[in-house]
């Protein structure tokens, strides 16, 4: 995936997004949305772009499928130049790309069958073709069973199932999720993130969703995409960024623990200090988390341990120490030669001295 500056050479993306811009105009007022978006979404893979509110994420999902016109910039759907489209092949290739909303958009008067048959009467299909298809799609998302029910009678869970449904009928390559689980409970967005799962694996249809939840891209995505006061300011692999998140927004999106210690910590050593405070930041691909004998043992000293965490992602470990050590001239660089192929990173992030 591309973000400014460097250029990653993938094969060739399935959605490619260049110095793409978006200002609107609203009582006098120019908002700029997007700013210099450069973006390539793999194919087959589930790319989560993730912001704060406000931070342009549905107006860049609604540029994909032509929602939304950008002021500026490119959008390659495969070859096609999506920005330069007249309606009717714009019509053809929204067929491409199926969406799904926060509030699901499903007509409160039409049964479950009737929405999701929706979009095939209007671009005039036979209705035994739609008779199948609709069967097949409802079967797929499991709500075969509710097909002569009407929106009202579901839950918040099925109804965006029924929302999935209507958008696989025309058996689309990329599924757009704008904020798809937000107004769900914790149970029912795990059924639905499970659902896109399947459906990219199954059908190898790309995802690219938008949400303001950490654990969204953590449970589904391949890859993360941070956006902030309209740009890019961040991505990778999911494990790889959430490993090691250098933008501010991005540790505040991931709500990382603030350094809560019981004593104030020195940047630099104060006469009074005792003790070494060091970070300790590991990432592996190993079966287990580091061993921590061996940790401790390379500091030659006492070593007490202040915090910890640890936690798996994308069949990585990520975890982090914060150890004291009461040696004021500790060797760093003797220390990170000794634990270079167990701990990725090492800092002295200050001095103090703990009461016990
Ligand atoms: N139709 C619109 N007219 C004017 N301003 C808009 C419109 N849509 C969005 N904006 C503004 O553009 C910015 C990005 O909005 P949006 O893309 O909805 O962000 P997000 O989905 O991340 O919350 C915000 O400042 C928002 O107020
Ligand atoms: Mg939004």
């Amino acid at each position: 995936m591309v973000s400014f500056g460097a250029q990653v050479n993938f094969a060739v993306p399935h959605i490619q997004i260049r110095s793409l811009h978006k200002t609107y105009e609203s009582q006098g007022q120019q908002v700029q949305a997007l700013k210099e978006i450069n973006l390539d979404i793999p194919e087959g893979k589930i790319v989560g772009i993730i912001g704060k509110s406000g931070a342009g994420k549905s107006s860049l999902l609604r540029t994909l499928n032509g929602l939304e016109q950008p002021s500026s910039g490119s959008i390659k759907i495969h070859q096609d130049e999506l920005t330069t489209l007249d309606h009717h092949h714009l019509i053809q290739l929204r067929q491409r790309i199926g969406m799904i909303f926060q509030h699901f958009n499903l007509m409160s008067a039409k049964t479950v069958w009737e929405n999701v048959a929706l979009p095939l009467k209007i671009s005039g299909y036979a209705k035994s073709d739609i008779k199948s298809r609709v069967d097949e799609v409802l079967s797929l998302v499991g709500l075969s069973h509710k097909a002569e029910q009407y929106p009202s009678q579901l839950s918040g869970g099925q109804k965006q199932r029924v929302g999935i449904a209507r958008a696989l009928v025309h058996h689309p390559e990329i599924l757009l999720c704008d904020e798809a689980t937000s107004a769900l409970d914790p149970e029912s967005t795990s059924v639905i993130l499970s659902l896109l799962k399947k459906i990219n694996r199954e059908l190898g249809i790309t995802i690219v969703l938008i949400t303001h939840e950490m654990q969204v891209i953590r449970e589904i995505c391949d890859q993360v995409v941070v956006i902030d006061h309209g740009q890019i300011v961040e991505s990778g692999q999911v494990w790889s960024v959430f490993s090691n998140p250098k933008q501010p927004i991005t540790q505040e999106l991931l709500n990382l623990e603030q350094l809560e210690l019981p004593f104030q910590i020195h940047p630099s050593v104060q006469t009074d200090s005792t003790q070494t405070i060091v970070k300790l930041k590991y990432e592996s691909e190993a079966q287990h988390a580091p061993d921590l004998t061996q940790i401790l043992a390379s500091f030659a000293a006492p070593v007490y341990l202040y915090q910890s965490h640890v936690d798996s992602i994308q069949q990585h470990f990520i975890g982090s120490l914060i150890v004291g050590v009461p040696q004021l001239d500790l060797n760093l660089n003797q220390l990170k030669q000794q634990l270079k192929s167990l701990i990725q990173h090492i800092e002295v992030i200050g001095y103090a001295r703990p009461t016990h």
